[in-house]
């Protein structure tokens, strides 16, 4: 915390003595000098910010992990099949998350491919998918040479809305593939029922999800396959790095071999020539070993989390126009990859979001605006018109999907939504009191921001 002549918290100590206030329900612990004109104007228009301070730094090294890194580099033993890492690292996984199996990848990228190729999804088929997620999710479909079909999101949850699915089906349909976008479970018992009446595959992508619960229970396994990321940005982190859970022995003996060039792997029967269909997406012994040192942290982490956004959600939902997210039937913890809430401007004499957030970046708070509206992207009308979507799909059905791409719920949510990076929940308390009173402040000042 930088100082000035007082620390702003001594500060407000002594200003605030005697003055036992709230603001729409959120104590006046830091934005409490309000006799303090330089406070009260807002940052971006020149008065002081709210929180001149630093915040947790992302990603964190373990220095103890050195001591093994180096010796492994020594060696010269660096990709899996010359070591044991990678698989330690899956058991350990595995036994994390409350899974049978877990597979190990390049990437999460490469893990969702992985796990596309082993249920089948081939060129010509259909997948539904969330559209509000990051690129990597309908990416991987049209690398299957596949069509995403985009069901619409409940802006409330900010996760697919399971009631948008079965209009979706067709008879090319082969798999749903639901995002846990930000940690938040998705409503998994709806997906799979409706999977199970249409004979359909799911696959989760939990890439943002490491430790989410949906009735009790770990996503990641509670479809057919889950895929996991630890990206540089992710909870668990190796710079890259990617993880498929199952319960099925035989699929996992099937990724096993498609992420191993097509190794028969278990109780696979060896083909001729040895080989099945498959890639090289195996992930580095280096990637192991900093996964498991990073490991130790993760549950205390995630409690420190779940602990602020809870805090932040009792104190921001006083203030008029701000809605944070709501948990979907069924999700039992949330994990805040993103801490998610809705930005109502009509409460904020009409501030555009993009100026709130400019606000808040002023008064110190990191905060970004969430997913755009992939599904009116340049990138999908580019897939949809080259020559091998033309041969795979009927102009009728091309036609028609661009017909039925109307998704008003995930417009509404892309045009609200505002977020907080994870790191940014590892703060203090009065970190988070930072938070609420910058909006809080923002709020009262909204008049001066038109
Ligand atoms: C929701 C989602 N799906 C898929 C991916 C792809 O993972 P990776 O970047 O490890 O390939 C990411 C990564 O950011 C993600 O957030």
């Amino acid at each position: 915390m930088k100082t000035r002549k007082l620390t702003r918290r001594q500060a407000i100590a002594v200003t605030s003595a005697g003055f036992a206030g709230t603001f729409l329900g959120v104590p006046f612990r830091s934005f409490g000098i309000r006799n303090d004109q330089q406070l009260k104007t807002l940052a971006i228009n020149g008065g002081d910010k709210v929180h001149p301070g630093s915040w947790p730094q992302w990603p964190y090294w373990d220095q103890t992990a050195e001591k093994g890194i180096l010796e492994m580099f020594r060696s010269g033993r660096w990709w899996r099949g010359s070591g044991e890492y990678v698989a330690e690292f899956e058991k350990k996984y595995a036994e994390l998350m409350g899974a049978k199996r877990c597979l190990a990848t390049t990437s999460g990228t490469t893990a969702l491919l992985t796990a596309l190729n082993v249920l089948g999804v081939d060129a010509g088929d259909e997948v539904i998918v969330s559209p509000y997620t990051f690129i990597a999710t309908y990416n991987v479909i049209f690398a299957q040479k596949a069509l995403p079909v985009f069901a619409d999101t409940d802006p409330e949850t900010f996760l697919i809305d399971p009631k948008k699915i079965e209009a979706k089906i067709t008879d090319r349909t082969v798999a749903i593939l639901p995002v846990h976008i930000y940690g938040l479970p998705v409503d998994m018992d709806s997906i799979n029922s409706i999977a199970k009446a249409h004979n359909l595959k799911v696959i989760e992508d939990a890439c943002q999800a490491w430790l989410a619960e949906y009735r009790g229970k770990r996503v990641g396994s509670t479809g057919d396959l889950g895929c996991f990321s630890f990206q540089n940005s992710k909870h668990l982190a190796s710079g890259e790095g990617g993880a498929i859970l199952g319960n099925n022995e035989d699929l996992m003996d099937r990724c096993q071999a498609y992420h191993n060039c097509g190794r028969p792997f278990g109780k696979m029967k060896p083909v001729s020539g040895n080989q099945y269909n498959g890639m090289n997406y195996r992930m580095q012994q280096s990637q192991a070993l900093i996964l498991m040192s990073q490991m130790s942290r993760i549950e205390k982490d995630n409690d420190i989390r779940l602990s602020n956004a809870l805090y932040l959600d009792k104190n921001l939902k006083e203030i008029p126009g701000i809605v944070p997210y709501k948990l979907a039937d069924g999700a039992t913890r949330a994990v805040y990859h993103m801490y998610p809430f809705r930005y109502i401007r009509e409460e904020f004499n009409n501030v555009p979001r993009e100026k709130f957030i400019r606000a808040l970046n002023a008064e110190g708070i990191p905060c970004g605006g969430g997913y755009g509206k992939q599904n009116n992207e340049g990138l999908i009308g580019e897939q949809l018109a080259s020559k091998g979507y033309k041969r795979l799909f009927s102009e009728t059905r091309i036609k028609q999907w661009h017909e039925e791409n109307k998704l008003p719920g995930n417009d509404q949510l892309c045009d609200q939504a505002v977020t907080f990076y994870q790191s940014i929940l590892l703060g203090s308390k009065a970190d988070m009191d930072d938070i609420v009173n910058a909006i809080s402040k923002i709020y009262q000042n909204r008049s001066s921001l038109v």
